[in-house]
């Protein structure tokens, strides 16, 4: 019998617009990709949220979305950006690509607050933004074979060993991922974090219904035979979590991309950029 909880966001605090994007859905218990930091919402984020929330912010919901509906009727390609932190990066893209509407999920809500704010100072009208667990939207409200793309820009890297299990790029997600995007369409990643772009490379690589648009091959360098699965996990049928196999740690890999121009360096990136450190970009093709 599966472990059965409520779960949700914590409504935003006291005013009744906000209580209409928080839904407590009834669900599988499962490992998430975030903890909700606390993080005041400033007061011009609010008023970004009451003035420009209804128009948007789309609630969850536990059916299929009408993507073309969201967009006022638009037919464009519909991209989506899985945990969008602030919103800077998402609304230079939306910026950039008129001719491309922009879904975005975060489930911070002053991120998401600030991302409405950017909305209005810049008069964007293609992005639309859900403030919930991404796992869940997809599963819930976006059918298969619906976007022309996917953006997931450094999600968290859950640096430490016990917790890699909380990653969200692990082989079930990627499999979710994958069938919503439409045939050709594009799925594009990026992290700071060394192991965590060997992850991703890894467990993209052995998607079949993916390839990888990179032309260099690389060797993995961050994981060692102490990070391979043993027998014993890999009999669980509860063991999801990503583990290299001998043979991978070994063998030759299609590696990584330049980073495509349409996404600008955030401040953070080019602190880290100056120091040396790397940033890997993944961009893989849907067969
Ligand atoms: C390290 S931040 C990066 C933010 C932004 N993409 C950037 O490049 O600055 C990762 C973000 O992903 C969000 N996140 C993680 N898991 C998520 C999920 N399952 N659904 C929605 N957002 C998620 C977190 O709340 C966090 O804001």
């Amino acid at each position: 019998m599966p472990i059965v909880r409520l779960v949700g966001i914590r409504p935003f605090q006291n005013k009744p617009l906000k209580d209409k994007y928080f839904v407590n859905t009834t669900r599988i218990d499962r490992i998430r990709s975030f903890v909700l930091r606390a993080g005041r919402t400033t007061a011009g984020q609010q008023r970004a949220i009451d003035e420009l929330g209804p128009q948007f912010l789309i609630p969850f919901q536990v059916h299929a979305l009408d993507l073309q509906q969201a967009f006022s009727g638009s037919s464009r390609p519909k991209i989506l950006e899985i945990g969008f932190g602030m919103g800077e990066t998402t609304a230079k893209i939306a910026a950039l690509r008129t001719e491309e509407d922009f879904l975005a999920i975060e489930v911070h809500p002053p991120g998401v607050g600030a991302l409405l704010k950017l909305i209005g100072e810049n008069h964007l009208t293609n992005l639309r933004l859900i403030r919930h667990d991404a796992v869940e939207v997809l599963e819930k409200m976006l059918s298969p074979n619906s976007l022309d793309g996917i953006h997931i820009y450094f999600a968290d890297p859950w640096h430490k060993k016990r917790h890699h299990k909380r990653r969200l790029i692990q082989v079930e997600f990627v499999k979710l991922l994958v069938s919503r995007l439409k045939p050709d369409a594009y799925l594009h990643l990026a992290t700071d974090w060394h192991n965590y772009a060997e992850q991703m490379l890894l467990v993209l690589n052995t998607e079949l219904a993916l390839i990888n648009t990179s032309l260099e091959k690389i060797q993995i360098e961050t994981f060692s035979v102490t990070d391979v699965a043993s027998e014993i996990e890999l009999a669980k049928e509860s063991f999801k979590e990503f583990k290299p196999t001998l043979e991978q740690l070994y063998s030759k890999h299609t590696g990584y991309v330049e980073r495509p121009a349409y996404r600008p360096i955030t401040k953070f990136e080019n602190r880290g950029l100056k120091l040396g450190h790397g940033v890997w970009d993944l961009v893989y093709k849907k067969k």
